[in-house]
């Protein structure tokens, strides 16, 4: 509830933020390879920077931080897709060629950029 009350106070999460205003942080070496995988196939739809296209809502938002939604929703996204909910977006489907592995250094990648902009 409180990321709701958050969000409807106007914070400026809501309002996209564009690519070039996010704090790139000083990655570890499992979020650097998760940046070469989170580009190679989820950034068509979440976009550089994970700032979100037309396609598929920002992953660096409040509302996917690690109290809303953990580690397991991201590996449950990729393996079994994401009925539309959130967004007006549509479905995301299943990405299929990605290990459990791979997807934990996706999640490292997305949580340390996340945490270098105030979402935590
Ligand atoms: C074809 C477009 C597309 C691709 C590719 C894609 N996504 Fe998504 N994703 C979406 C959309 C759209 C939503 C939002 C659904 C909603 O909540 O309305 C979403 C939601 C999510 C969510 C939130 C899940 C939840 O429980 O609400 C996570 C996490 C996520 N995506 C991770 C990823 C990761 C990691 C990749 C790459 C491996 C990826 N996505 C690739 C379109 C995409």
């Amino acid at each position: 509830m409180l990321a709701v009350a958050v969000l409807g106070g106007g914070a400026w999460w809501v309002h996209r933020t564009t690519a070039d205003a996010v704090t790139i942080p000083e990655f570890s070496p499992e979020a650097k390879a998760g940046a070469r995988l989170f580009a190679e196939n989820c950034a068509v739809c979440h976009g550089t920077n994970a700032t979100g296209t037309e396609q598929g809502p920002p992953l660096l938002h409040k509302i996917y931080e690690p109290g809303h939604h953990p580690d397991a929703s991201f590996q449950r996204a990729v393996k079994q897709g994401v009925m539309s909910h959130h967004w007006r977006f549509g479905h995301m489907p299943p990405v299929p060629g990605l290990s459990r592995k791979d997807v934990a250094k996706i999640i490292a990648y997305v949580r340390e950029l996340q945490h270098a902009n105030g979402i935590f």
